[in-house]
């Protein structure tokens, strides 16, 4: 066999960092601002309870899956998929399948690095106390203004690029593995001291009602898809993220066990945070609004107003923001590698040339929200046709295309060799979730959003 026993760029030094590495890269905007918000919008416990089994069929499996195709072939996800491919004389058909996760990461990465930098800008205008006393008109006019500024969201744009591409230039021991090993304690701190606080508001109750009263009227068919399209995108599946991080595995290290501490820190996150926050806007008698307006409109009147606000407001900034840092990283470094190993750099000069290329591509969302936000295609403007083309169409398709890879094209000598099981009924549980179970729960998402029905 001609594949290589080891990645050129190295290994994990444990099963202990893979597993922070790989949290860190689930862990991100969508733990800390969409999974609150949707499980109170979508009947509460009884959407929590059909998201852990969205976790537990789909998520899991296809996890599992990429970690699995990621340290079999050793490799970007590009050639590790190719080798496979070529290793089994399937359809060259496939091969697909590798470049769609790795251009969804960097382009994912060229957007999130933009709205990362509005997260860094606001962490320090919180501590500086821009945002005490304001009222919801103000809060509402700063964002704006903030918006209609291209070269304040470029300089926080190209300062967040700059410190994720620093990160990922010094490589996989040196640089990804130094980072989370340093930041994920302090994420975990900094989600402490923020339910601690949460738990000083008085509004605890209300917030642990909105996140869990079991409220199956709130539960439709949407949001059981709802449900199954976020299992997907917080374990950052389909985006070469975990296929890359899983080629720097040993061997001898459990994928299923791994992943499944994986997926059950992720979790854990999602639900610490929704107890952090709707306390806090409780507490100031707002309504918890979605989207971009939770963090960036009604967060800041919440802490503004309440006593400590300024300190705690920077101190949920920076969770934020290191979230998205550990996320961001793991996005570009599927490119990076690819980089280094199909076009001959060195490290350096690959994440030199990736990050300017996401950091370039990230204009086109930067400019999405002043200069260019009257210039729209299909009814949409750059960032959203970009948003929507990657979380809509290349990543559901992608997750389909890896579940029945791993499932049907690997060799089973091959997968049951990288998962380090027989051939038995857990094997089988984890063949039919995601070879058949699992793609087709991503195609009703799939076309649930594209707005065909
Ligand atoms: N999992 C991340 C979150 O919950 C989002 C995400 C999607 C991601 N795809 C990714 C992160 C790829 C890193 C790499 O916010």
């Amino acid at each position: 066999m001609s594949k290589p026993r080891k990645s050129i760029h190295g290994e994990w030094s444990s099963r202990f960092t893979f597993i922070l590495a790989a949290t860190g890269s689930a862990i991100g905007l969508g733990n800390i601002w969409k999974f609150p918000y949707i499980a109170g919008e979508n009947g509460g416990g009884a959407f929590v309870f059909v998201f852990l089994i969205c976790v537990l069929v789909l998520g899991l499996p296809l996890i599992i899956a990429e970690v699995a195709i990621g340290r079999y072939g050793r490799q970007n996800p590009i050639n590790s998929i190719s080798n496979i491919v070529e290793e089994n004389k399937s359809h060259p058909m496939w091969a697909v399948t590798g470049w769609l996760c790795l251009l969804s990461g960097f382009i994912i990465f060229s957007f999130y690095s933009v709205i990362s930098g509005w997260v860094f800008s606001y962490g320090l205008q919180m501590g500086l106390g821009t945002f005490q006393n304001i009222s919801p008109d103000d809060s509402i006019k700063i964002f704006n203004q903030f918006l209609s500024q291209p070269w304040t969201l470029l300089f926080w744009h190209s300062l967040f690029s700059l410190l994720t591409l620093l990160v990922v230039a010094k490589g996989v021991q040196t640089g990804i593995e130094k980072a989370v090993e340093i930041l994920m304690p302090v994420l975990l701190i900094l989600i402490l001291t923020l339910l601690a606080y949460a738990l000083s508001t008085g509004k605890f109750m209300e917030g642990l009602r909105f996140m869990f009263d079991f409220d199956f009227s709130k539960l439709t068919g949407e949001s059981i898809l709802i449900a199954m399209g976020q299992a997907f995108f917080t374990l950052s599946l389909a985006s070469g993220a975990m296929m890359i991080y899983g080629s720097y595995l040993p061997r001898g290290i459990s994928i299923p066990k791994a992943c499944f501490m994986i997926a059950a820190a992720d979790t854990a996150i999602a639900i610490l945070a929704g107890l952090a926050i709707f306390p806090i806007v409780f507490a100031h008698g707002l309504e918890p609004a979605s989207g971009p307006g939770l963090i960036f409109q009604t967060l800041p009147v919440a802490f503004g107003n309440m006593f400590g606000g300024q300190v705690f407001g920077a101190l949920f900034f920076m969770l934020l923001l290191l979230a998205a840092f550990t996320s961001a990283i793991s996005m570009i470094e599927a490119t990076v590698a690819w980089l280094v190993e199909n076009h001959d750099m060195t490290r350096n000069k690959a994440s030199l040339l990736g990050g300017l290329g996401a950091w370039l591509l990230g204009l086109g969302t930067l400019l999405s929200f002043n200069l260019w936000s009257g210039k729209t295609l299909f009814g949409k403007n750059f960032f959203e046709n970009i948003d929507y083309l990657v979380t809509n169409i290349m990543m559901p398709l992608g997750g389909i295309l890896i579940a029945l890879f791993a499932s049907w094209v690997m060799s089973k000598h091959s997968i049951l060799n990288e998962l380090g099981i027989k051939e038995g009924p857990g094997f089988w549980v984890w063949r039919v979730s995601a070879g058949l179970i699992a793609p087709v729960l991503v195609l009703l998402v799939f076309f649930h959003s594209i707005e065909f029905f």
